[in-house]
């Protein structure tokens, strides 16, 4: 089966922050999974570029457009190998494939006649490029999301008949339930429906960076338009000399965070039925991460996360972690500097590293790192029965958070099981070799199904670990629990998550 899996495309005004890498990892967290399961997979990310904040941007730097999303793009581009981000392609929407793909999609939409030209004026947002509807502006006419003043604007445009979608977007909510998911996001698109949709504008008269309108070319695209259509663009020049879109058109999840819902979830199915194209299965949207004081972060407030320093002090496959652990995937949640140092010393460097480099230790020592080739302990591979189906089935409706909970579970059940079976003592009474034996056997197997399972959280430590047991295929298939131990050696692993002074 394709599984086709976005990130939103980001803005190149600003720097790479914490809200970018948590769409890419979370993106990258499922899209890794469903490469061990064997699934056709493409994952896309990439940068969305024009638009008027890009313009002002670079005329206040005295550049053109370009040159500033170029030095830009570059920086997104890096942020995604320094996250471990797994992407296929990475899009850029000033690529001249994807301008010339959204001419054509668009000029469709303009020649099934959802298109007309009219006047508008309306409360805008420089920031989110967006004009805003009455129940969208904030106290004294400002954005709910920037909080700045909203300006009042008006131009002869081209407009998008949305309001003409009604009917059929009532339809698709009324006949898919997880279209968008969670459940509170789905009620909340189907209610902003449900409260009348206007036709929206397509296009903007006055700027110049962005995709000219093949019908009228003193008009660029309006740019949420412009990149929306990446998600389509993209599968037909990310490899050269090959169309993807017969094999993953529509895409399985679009990953998005709670700011651009109603983007994702009413313009944009409207647009692919206004085009003639099938909408995507799955709209996911994730919360926000907020301040360790539960506000907005912001610079002046002194409350930012940033993913370097994290990256810095204890990696990627921490910030990775953590990421997806400390905050329900699909909710807000506050994080810190203070809870990534209690994560990474309680979980990752003493549950799950600590358990990893015992574990090893006692089968060098006791066993000269040959692994028992011995029946593992039944009533501990009985707890991990069905273990590698439930993540999965989490994962497929995204869940991401709470399938690491049932691995992490797990995690902590080795740990007591080393506890009760006190591998030490075994070691010296010599009637209990066997008794050894099927205790290192069935902690290495332990150690190494959940390796397997944890691979798309933490791939780099998770593939030191496997190396060290002798390797292991990360394919889902080898996440069940053995009857007999592999056999094989082990090697020496240096600490995974070394303990911070
Ligand atoms: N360019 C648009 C998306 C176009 S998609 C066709 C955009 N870009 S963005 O760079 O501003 O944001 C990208 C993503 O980062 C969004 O999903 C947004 O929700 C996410 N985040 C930005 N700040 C965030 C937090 N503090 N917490 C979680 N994610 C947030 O929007």
């Amino acid at each position: 089966m394709s599984f086709y899996i976005t990130t939103p495309i980001y803005y190149v005004n600003a720097q790479p922050h914490l809200g970018h890498a948590y769409t890419t990892i979370a993106a990258d967290v499922l899209a890794r999974h469903m490469r061990q399961r064997g699934e056709d997979v493409f994952f896309l990310t990439g940068t969305d570029e024009h638009g008027e904040p890009i313009a002002d941007a670079a005329r206040a730097q005295g550049l053109e457009p370009q040159e500033l999303a170029d030095r830009n793009a570059e920086r997104f581009k890096a942020l995604m190998p320094r996250l471990e981000s797994s992407n296929d392609f990475f899009i850029r929407t000033s690529d001249e494939q994807h301008k010339a793909r959204v001419q054509q999609v668009l000029q469709r939409v303009h020649d099934n006649g959802h298109t007309y030209k009219g006047m508008y004026e309306g409360w805008y947002c420089p920031r989110c490029a967006d004009f805003k509807v009455e129940n969208e502006i904030a106290e004294g006419n400002r954005c709910p999301i920037h909080e700045i003043p909203l300006e009042r604007q008006q131009e002869e445009n081209w407009f998008f008949r949305l309001s003409a979608f009604q009917v059929a977007l009532e339809r698709l909510y009324a006949e898919r339930p997880d279209f968008v998911m969670p459940k509170h996001h789905f009620n909340e698109a189907r209610s902003f429906i449900a409260s009348g949709l206007q036709d929206v504008s397509l296009t903007r008269a006055r700027l110049q960076w962005g995709v000219s309108v093949p019908w009228d070319p003193g008009h660029v695209f309006y740019v949420w338009f412009d990149a929306l259509l990446n998600y389509y663009t993209a599968l037909g020049y990310a490899r050269p000399g090959e169309d993807l879109t017969d094999r993953f058109w529509p895409a399985h999840y679009h990953i998005i965070g709670k700011d651009i819902l109603k983007f994702h979830t009413v313009y944009w199915p409207a647009l692919l039925m206004a085009a003639e194209l099938a909408v995507p299965r799955h709209v996911f949207v994730h919360g926000f991460l907020l301040g360790s004081d539960g506000r907005k972060m912001s610079k002046s407030l002194g409350n930012v996360l940033d993913p370097f320093e994290v990256m810095d002090e204890f990696g990627t496959d921490a910030l990775r972690f953590y990421l997806m652990r400390d905050v329900a995937f699909g909710s807000d949640g506050a994080v810190g500097m203070e809870s990534v140092r209690a994560r990474y010393d309680s979980e990752l460097a003493n549950e799950y590293g600590n358990l990893a480099s015992r574990t090893i230790a006692m089968v060098r020592r006791y066993r000269s790192g040959a692994l028992p080739e011995v029946a593992t302990d039944p009533a501990l591979a009985g707890e991990f029965d069905g273990l590698a189906t439930q993540v999965a089935a989490l994962l497929d409706r995204a869940e991401a958070t709470q399938a690491l909970e049932l691995i992490w579970l797990r995690i902590r059940r080795l740990n007591r099981y080393v506890e009760e079976r006190a591998p030490w003592v075994l070691a010296k009474d010599p009637e209990s070799a066997d008794a050894l034996d099927q205790t290192l056997a069935s902690l290495i197997e332990g150690i190494r199904v959940l390796s397997v399972l944890l691979h798309p959280y933490m791939p780099s430590s998770t593939q030191r670990l496997l190396d060290a047991l002798g390797g292991s295929e990360l394919t889902l298939d080898r996440a069940e629990f053995a009857p007999r131990g592999g056999g094989g050696t082990v090697a020496d692993l240096a600490p995974l998550f070394p303990k911070r002074a």
